[in-house]
């Protein structure tokens, strides 16, 4: 009797305890940037009026995320002053933000603290004034001193790319200086890839920003290393396809490392810098992607998604083992070049096919498909094992199935951005030799001229990448994104394990 009460009572409370899904609630402003002309050296108050609107446009939306009762607000990399200005103009639009490991510090009501900190007081009463948390990314001066320290620049003073996090009172709880600049002289590099946390209520987050993504240093160690199971993301990223546009990649790297992932990028369509989204490992909980036009200007992005403790990676154990006679066998039919990578590929020629494959180097992928494949609609499995070496000095390297639609009937083609496509398929299932666990599934869909995620219709274990159901949208693209960071080349700090 009594151990049917003990019995009852721990299934009643397992059922209380499955039942209840802790959520929170996330928003991401893709923000439409007012770009301030920084081309020249300007006094610290005009520097201020460059960045007033930015700043007041932030405060409109954060009030907004606040009578929506948003727990966390993220704005995007390079919001405040905008990008490609030189290093000695960008200056008086920066200030010295404190390391808060060292410092309790929160602007909004203690602004004497520390002199000439205009911008970080507006951010910490928007936090403060809107009840929530916000992350936004900003310019930080360091001080240095040429005669004692040998890497100090010649002008006297660090300037770095850094994310910047107030809590809901407005206190400054985590500062991030991005590692792998992309192309950005105005910033100098930090020694160390720091490993940047903050607790909240809702979880743990990590934060890094943009291009750092692709690396091993901090975005996967942070992940493995501190149980992130939260990531927030401020980014400039410029769209990229068929395989890196912002959509696609961060939602498959959500997926892939089984994190939360709030993305918020800029909006300058024109200039290929937007889409946005708030990702979960299941998929996209809400995303935004407007076309070039641009039309839709900027937005903000709110969900509710489940409090994620820590990463939830999918299984990776039983991927299929390299399979030497499929090396010694016809390993494709051409090729053709991906993003400035030779890719080996076949093409679909029938509506269905049980397997086909194609290989490169020692990965070989493989896929099963059924499409209504119409004429004029080319699409072929492409595989690609080996370094990306479209940026000289930083060579990373990549392992990549994909199954993809070519922009025209020419072999040539496949590889090369496109956005149309008009066949139908009712299941993928792609699988890869990958010699490595790191891998972003992504399905990209083409929506009148414009991108959809097929997120939620998606299964990906064991390194493959199962449609659950037919998707409802012409496919453009569904692609194993794998990363083999071990060899990477042109990193002095990121030769690790991985
Ligand atoms: C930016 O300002 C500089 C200096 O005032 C001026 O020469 C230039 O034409 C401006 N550029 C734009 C795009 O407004
Ligand atoms: C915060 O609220 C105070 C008091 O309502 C107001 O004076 C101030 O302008 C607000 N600041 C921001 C950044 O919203
Ligand atoms: C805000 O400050 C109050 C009072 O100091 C403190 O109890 C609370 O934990 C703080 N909230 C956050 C989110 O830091
Ligand atoms: C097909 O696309 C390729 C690459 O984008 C382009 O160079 C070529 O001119 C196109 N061919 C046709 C027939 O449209
Ligand atoms: C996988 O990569 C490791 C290095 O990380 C290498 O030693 C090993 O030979 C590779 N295996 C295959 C099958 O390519």
């Amino acid at each position: 009797m009594a151990s049917t009460w003990i019995y009852i009572t721990l299934t009643m409370l397992l059922c209380v305890e499955s039942g209840e899904s802790r959520t929170f609630r996330a928003a991401v402003l893709e923000h439409a940037l007012h770009l301030p002309n920084i081309t020249l050296a300007v006094s610290r108050q005009q520097a201020l009026a460059n960045v007033e609107p930015n700043l007041a446009e932030f405060e409109r939306q954060a009030a907004i995320a606040r009578s929506k009762s948003v727990d966390i607000l993220v704005t995007p990399e390079d919001g405040i002053y905008g990008m490609r200005v030189s290093r000695r103009t960008i200056t008086p639009h920066m200030e010295t933000i404190p390391d808060p490991r060292n410092v309790t510090w929160n602007p909004c009501t203690a602004p004497a603290d520390i002199p000439n900190v205009d911008v970080q007081r507006r951010l910490s009463c928007m936090a403060r004034n809107n009840s929530l948390y916000l992350v936004a990314n900003y310019g930080d001066i360091q001080p240095c001193s040429v005669k004692n320290d040998p890497n100090c620049p010649p002008d006297g003073h660090y300037q770095y790319n850094t994310d910047i996090v107030f809590d809901p009172n407005g206190t400054l709880i985590a500062r991030y200086r991005k590692h792998h600049l992309f192309f950005e002289s105005q910033f100098d590099k930090p020694t160390e890839a720091e490993n940047v946390v903050f607790e909240t209520p809702f979880g743990r987050f990590g934060v890094f920003t943009c291009f750092d993504i692709l690396f091993e240093k901090p975005a996967i160690s942070l992940i493995e290393d501190l149980s992130v199971g939260n990531i927030v993301f401020p980014t400039a990223w410029i769209d990229t396809l068929p395989l890196l546009a912002a959509i696609q990649f961060h939602s498959g790297f959500a997926m892939g490392m089984g994190v939360n992932f709030l993305a918020a990028n800029i909006h300058r369509p024109g200039h290929r810098f937007h889409g946005s989204g708030i990702y979960t490992p299941d998929g996209a909980a809400v995303y935004y992607y407007n076309d070039t036009l641009g039309t839709g200007g900027g937005k903000l992005l709110i969900a509710d998604i489940e409090v994620n403790d820590k990463p939830s990676r999918p299984p990776v154990e039983d991927q299929p083992k390299p399979d030497s006679k499929m090396l010694s066998a016809v390993q494709f039919e051409f090729q053709s070049y991906l993003f400035n990578d030779l890719f080996n590929f076949v093409s679909l020629r029938d509506p269905h096919a049980d397997e086909i494959k194609v290989c490169h180097n020692a990965l070989c992928c493989h896929a099963t498909y059924t499409a209504n494949l119409n004429e004029g609609d080319m699409y072929a499995l492409g595989a690609f094992d080996g370094l990306h070496t479209h940026w000289h000095e930083k060579k990373y390297y990549l392992q990549i199935c994909t199954m993809l639609k070519c922009a025209n009937s020419s072999h040539s083609s496949c590889g090369t951005p496109t956005l149309d496509a008009s066949s139908i398929f009712s299941n993928i299932d792609i699988r890869g030799t990958f010699n490595t666990t790191y891998i972003f599934p992504e399905v990209l869909m083409s929506d009148n001229g414009s991108l959809a995620l097929a997120q939620t219709q998606l299964s990906f274990k064991n390194g493959s990448l199962v449609t659950k159901n037919p998707l409802d949208l012409p496919l453009l693209s569904a692609t194993l994104f794998g990363r083999k960071y071990s060899l990477d080349k042109g990193f002095d700090d990121d030769k690790a394990s991985g």
